[in-house]
């Protein structure tokens, strides 16, 4: 598995210390407000598992899947509910919990979605930011880092589902999705 990387673009160390300081922020920002924190599955799943541990307030648990890249390496702006999410977020402050912001259609769907759910405010958290792909004007309102335009892999972001399971997040090489 780990000779499929190209180059390691974020260590074990990087993330664990930046998902802390995004914690402290959200921690700050929303512990007086009814928040629901919800996680896109599959690929945020570590990247939520580690972010609500470090947060301090009382929140709920909570996940939803969409399906809108399929196996591939390219996006679609076609985007439906694999998953919905269980719970109410009427009168409620929504936070996306999410691997990483591309195009942007996901965001902007789910943001619809929940608005026209009665949530107060919806915003989005993301591990990752690749701003070059972006194909509408949106943009997440905490973001862990900017990332170059590459397909990268890990600490829950797949290529075809596999290497969710590395710890740190590396750029593929190319060969392997031009198979
Ligand atoms: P969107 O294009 O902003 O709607 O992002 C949709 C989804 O595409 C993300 O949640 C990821 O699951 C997936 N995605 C985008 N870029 C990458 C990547 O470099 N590696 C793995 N998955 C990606
Ligand atoms: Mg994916």
């Amino acid at each position: 598995m780990n000779s499929d990387i190209k180059t390691i673009l974020l260590t074990r160390e990087q993330l664990a210390k930046r998902v802390k300081e995004l914690a402290q922020k959200i921690s700050e920002d929303y512990r007086n407000k009814d928040c629901v924190l919800v996680s896109v599955l599959k690929g945020s799943f570590i990247f939520y598992a580690d972010l609500v541990r470090e947060i301090d307030f009382h929140t709920t648990i909570n996940f939803l899947r969409v399906s809108s890249y399929g196996s591939g390496a390219t996006s679609s702006a076609k985007i439906t509910f694999k998953y919905p999410l269980d719970s109410k977020v009427e009168g409620k402050h929504v936070l996306v919990i999410e691997d990483i912001i591309d195009s942007g259609n996901t965001y902007v769907f789910l943001k619809k979605y929940f608005k026209d759910q009665g949530a107060l405010s919806v915003s989005m958290c993301a591990l990752l930011d690749k701003p070059e792909r972006r194909e509408v004007d949106i943009s997440a309102e905490y973001v862990g880092f900017e990332i170059p335009n590459e397909f990268v892999v890990g600490y829950g972001l797949d290529y075809d589902e596999k290497y969710r399971n590395l710890p740190y997040i590396g750029v593929l090489k190319p060969e392997i999705y031009k198979k």
